[in-house]
């Protein structure tokens, strides 16, 4: 154990499925579907020719007059296009460090309150805009509100659920990412074939739905028991989990928490104390699997998905079509994680995706480097299938395993004193990957070309080696005991952890 009396020889503390835990976990996942909503919405968007004449008429008269003179894999190749769907997570990754200072003194449930507000007033600057500037406000507040819920909500999720289904509860925030991904992909279907050009608005104002649920959503909620011991609230923590775990006996699992808490509370800089040698093995892994998530290409997809297939040559009804369709594909695929996450473990998934997104990436940067000439010549219908099914293939494999495993594993390996530090680093860096990708990604595509699904088939690679070598299995571990129970058994890692240990000894000798 970290400190304190207390052993836990059993594999997990007593717990039933409460329905006080499910309707949680519901609420709190809705922040997914707020990020999720502004992944999905802006490709669209920014694919539309009434949107672009009026913000960029420069793209705007380079993909409809002069269509000959440009490069196929040029023609969206601007930095303030870029910009637009950028700077959103420019802004998520300075407000994560907010919201860790919220969520660790004021709660998990004030963070997601706030995270809601936010969203909402960025939505209103959106689906308003008169220019530029009111464009770039709006996304810079979502941003925000997107720093503070991602901060937030699997820290949520991972302390509310009873271990053996912490997997599965926690995914349910990467789907509802998928499922706002989906939501804005169906969106921009519908709101492009509107006549008199403000569809874009009605697609950049729904944003405000999913912010309203999870406003809503964080009043009703509980805070974890986790964070009401720590901020010193013993016995409204203790009731708190009762409630949630729907038994009598919960002293074991109470004093775990108070011994953490403990220990907890002896840090007063939880970011200074990240940097400690002890914590280093789950501040890398951390920092790796966010960096990796978004070398995976997933948002290359994600964002620029109607662009791209446009660049193919697909007219733009089709290319929105097809974004519907890989969202749908990604929704269900995350469903197959929940289900395996805590059977099969973290490792299995992670490897297994990582082969099937390295072919599938090869596979498009074959066929588009074969296939697609730099001047107009766009690929035949059969290719034009094939394309689509890989990138399925690819998004698939990505939604059970990168997808949700990146959110999840930070969120369970750190111990609950640098918990929240960790979560927001891991958020910080996971948004400052989707803002390079976001800004390069066009450039990229216009000087790479098809090389650049070679780049990205390579990290994958790199990434699949990482997860055999440095990647412990975390399935059903009981959170506050990684450090006895994985930590201290890993080939690598059991050095950071028995560093500690040894010099616990000494302290202990010494006294
Ligand atoms: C990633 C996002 C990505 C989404 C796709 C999330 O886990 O963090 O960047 O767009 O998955 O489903």
């Amino acid at each position: 154990m970290t400190g304190g009396g207390f052993t836990a020889s059993a594999n997990d503390f007593e717990a039933k499925i409460t329905p006080i835990v499910i309707l949680s976990c519901i609420m709190a996942a809705t922040g997914g579907l707020m990020f999720g909503y502004d992944v999905g919405v802006s490709g669209g968007v920014t694919s539309m020719g009434a949107f672009l004449k009026e913000f960029f008429p420069e793209v705007y008269i380079r993909t409809v007059e002069e269509k000959e003179l440009e490069s196929n894999y040029c023609k969206y190749d601007n930095e303030k296009l870029q910009l637009f769907t950028s700077c959103l997570y420019l802004a998520g990754l300075t407000a994560t460090f907010l919201a860790s200072h919220i969520t660790r003194k004021q709660g998990r449930r004030a963070t997601m309150l706030i995270a809601g507000f936010i969203f909402i007033a960025g939505v209103a600057f959106n689906a308003a805009a008169q220019n530029l500037l009111m464009l770039i406000i709006g996304r810079l507040l979502l941003g925000c509100g997107v720093g503070f819920a991602n901060q937030a909500v699997p820290v949520f999720l991972s302390e509310i659920a009873p271990s053996r289904m912490r997997g599965a509860l926690n995914i349910m925030f990467q789907l509802n990412i998928t499922l706002g991904i989906l939501f804005a992909n169906l969106v921009n279907y519908a709101t492009n074939k509107i006549k008199g050009g403000w569809g874009w608005r009605l697609s950049l104002g729904l944003g405000g739905l999913p912010a309203l649920f999870l406003t809503l959503g964080a009043f009703v909620v509980v805070d974890t028991p986790n964070s009401l011991i720590e901020r010193g609230h013993l016995e409204e923590g203790k009731t708190v989990l009762r409630k949630i775990r729907g038994i009598e006996n919960i002293e074991p699992e109470f004093l775990a928490l108070v011994d953490a808490c403990t220990v907890a509370k002896e840090i007063k800089h939880p970011f200074r104390n990240i940097l400690k040698r002890r914590n280093r093995p789950q501040l890398l892994i951390s920092i790796a699997l966010h960096v990796f998530q978004q070398f995976t290409g997933i948002n290359a997809i994600m964002f620029y998905g109607p662009v791209l297939f446009n660049t193919l040559g697909f007219t733009k009804d089709a290319a929105l079509y097809c974004t519907v369709i890989i969202g749908a594909v990604n929704v269900i695929s995350t469903v197959v994680s929940i289900y395996s996450v805590d059977r099969l473990g973290r490792r299995m998934l992670l490897f297994e995706a990582g082969v099937q997104m390295f072919l599938s990436q090869f596979v498009i940067a074959v066929i588009i480097g074969i296939k697609v000439r730099d001047h107009y010549d766009d690929l035949s219908k059969g290719f034009a299938v094939l394309v689509v099914v890989m990138v399925c293939v690819f998004v698939s494999a990505f939604a059970w395993s990168w997808g949700p495993l990146t959110w999840l594993i930070p969120s369970e390996i750190f111990p609950l004193e640098t918990r929240s530090a960790g979560q927001s680093i891991a958020v910080c860096v996971n948004l400052l990957c989707t803002f390079l990708i976001a800004q390069a990604f066009l450039s990229m595509l216009c000087f790479f070309k098809f090389g650049i699904f070679l780049f990205f088939s390579g990290c994958i690679l790199i990434m699949s080696a990482f997860v055999l070598f440095l990647l412990p299995e975390t399935k059903n571990v009981p959170i506050e005991e990684m450090t006895e129970r994985v930590w201290k058994h890993h080939w690598l890692w059991k050095r950071f952890a028995q560093d500690d240990l040894v010099k616990e000894e000494k302290v202990v000798t010494a006294d």
